[in-house]
């Protein structure tokens, strides 16, 4: 297995671009299970969660065409993916496939719209908590369908088409509100979603679904009103820049200092990130194409945060926040309200020689002068990415474990800090 190693002290200077949303790219590919016609993806970002969709979907009987970057070119312009669904071979999506990536689940919701029927298993992905369905399976009964679990797997049924109706979800769910969405705009009449996940990718995907002959009013509110059409056409939609990997970053300069521009960032999808980045004394700037980060001489001061879902700070910056704070003036202190068991960086900060007590839900972080660099094990896609800016700023070397979890959400990481300065190198697995 590959392993990363960082030799920490290092300022990033230079220009990062940023690629195409995982978050977006995921729900986009599986959008094209809804039209006989061609979805064409631009910026798609070169992920392994990416390349594990392609497969699940080829197993639908989806056709896809990638064209590629030039060798050694990083950059916004990230992949472009053809998709065309004209016939759904295979209504199942097997445990094999499934498993290995939780947003897989997501074509129940297009394969019941389309075909009228769907065997989904229950799904995989990060171990960051239980992670249950109950949603999703709410919204399909609400338009309509039949919903059995048997041995593993959500069996799905609406013979006569899925019919609109009024969705409120009583928790934000990112995954169930893309999951009805997809499902109404084939549904027969109107559906109302209400208490929806605002994030940008959702509004991503909806402006696709819009492109491709979708009616949906409320785009980026949290009542969405969609009124379903007999099919939908193909289109050609540029995915959303990745506001996380943004954040990440920027957090990553704000931990190093130096001075980089975010290219391509869209800084009005991460307003409360930046103000949080602000209030540790990082030097935030926006600019016409993206966000320009910036740590001179001052120390990093504590915060305060709590995870919420979109407009609030995002759970998926809560480790990398982490990381920052390790190395604050004072104590900072952090509440994870998405995910119960989203801590696991925690004792891998510890062995760089960050201070935090965890309780229950809450982490306190005490600052302390230096970390030191040590082995370190990622255990899951974000927290991997935390051991990452801890250790550009400890002093020596660490070596990551298991980064085939970076490379699920991370395109070309260490080719992009290199290219700011960071040593950073990736270690060939035996
Ligand atoms: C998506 C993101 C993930 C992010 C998360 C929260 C993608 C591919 N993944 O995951 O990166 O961390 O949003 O911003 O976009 N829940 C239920 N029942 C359900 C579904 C969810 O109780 O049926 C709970 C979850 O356990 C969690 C909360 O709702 O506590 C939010 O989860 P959700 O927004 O659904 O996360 P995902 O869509 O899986």
């Amino acid at each position: 297995m590959d392993r990363i190693r960082i030799g920490g002290g290092n300022k990033l200077h230079g220009t990062i671009p940023i690629s195409g949303a995982k978050n977006a790219a995921l729900p986009l590919m599986i959008a094209s299970l809804l039209s006989e016609d061609t979805l064409t993806l631009r910026n798609t970002p070169r992920l392994a969660d990416v390349r594990l969709l392609q497969r699940i979907l080829q197993n639908h009987g989806v056709d896809i065409s990638t064209d590629g970057k030039r060798p050694g070119q990083i950059g916004q312009c990230g992949e472009t993916l053809r998709l065309t669904a004209r016939t759904i071979a295979d209504t199942t999506a097997p445990y094999e496939l499934v498993s290995k990536m939780r947003a897989s689940f997501w074509v129940l919701g297009p394969l019941l719209a389309r075909c009228g029927e769907a065997k989904v298993s229950l799904p995989g992905g990060c171990a960051i908590g239980t992670r249950p369905v109950d949603l999703h399976i709410l919204a399909m009964e609400r338009l309509g369908a039949s919903i059995a679990i048997e041995a593993g797997y959500v069996l799905a049924k609406a013979p006569k088409g899925l019919v609109g109706n009024r969705i409120v979800f009583p928790k934000v769910s990112v995954g169930a509100t893309h999951a009805a969405l997809m499902a109404a705009t084939l549904a027969k009449g109107d559906t109302i979603i209400e208490n929806a996940a605002q994030e940008p990718e959702i509004g991503d995907v909806a402006e696709c679904l819009v492109k491709m002959g979708a009616k949906i009013e409320g785009i980026h509110s949290p009542t969405l009103k969609i009124t379903g059409v007999t099919s939908l056409h193909g289109a050609d939609h540029t995915v959303i820049a990745d506001r996380i990997e943004t954040g990440t970053y920027a957090m990553a300069v704000a931990m190093t200092g130096g001075d980089v521009m975010l290219q391509g960032a869209r800084p009005d999808t991460l307003d409360t990130v930046l103000d949080v980045l602000a209030d540790s004394e990082a030097d935030v700037r926006r600019t016409n194409d993206g966000l320009r980060i910036l740590r001179n001489g001052a120390g990093i001061a504590p915060i305060r945060v709590e995870t919420q879902p979109y407009p609030g700070f995002p759970t998926d910056l809560q480790a990398q926040l982490m990381a920052l704070m390790t190395k604050a003036k004072g104590t900072s202190l952090i509440r994870e309200t998405i995910f119960e068991n989203r801590f696991m960086h925690v004792q891998e900060l510890a062995r760089l020689g960050a201070d935090i007590q965890l309780q229950g839900d809450r982490a306190e972080i005490r600052g302390v002068e230096k970390l030191t660099g040590a082995p370190v094990m990622a255990t899951d896609l974000r927290a991997s990415v935390s051991l990452v800016i801890a250790a550009l700023a400890a002093e020596g070397d660490t070596t990551l474990h298991r980064v085939y979890h970076l490379d699920r959400g991370f395109d070309s990481l260490e080719k992009k800090l290199q290219n700011c300065g960071a040593d950073i190198e990736r270690l060939a697995g035996q």
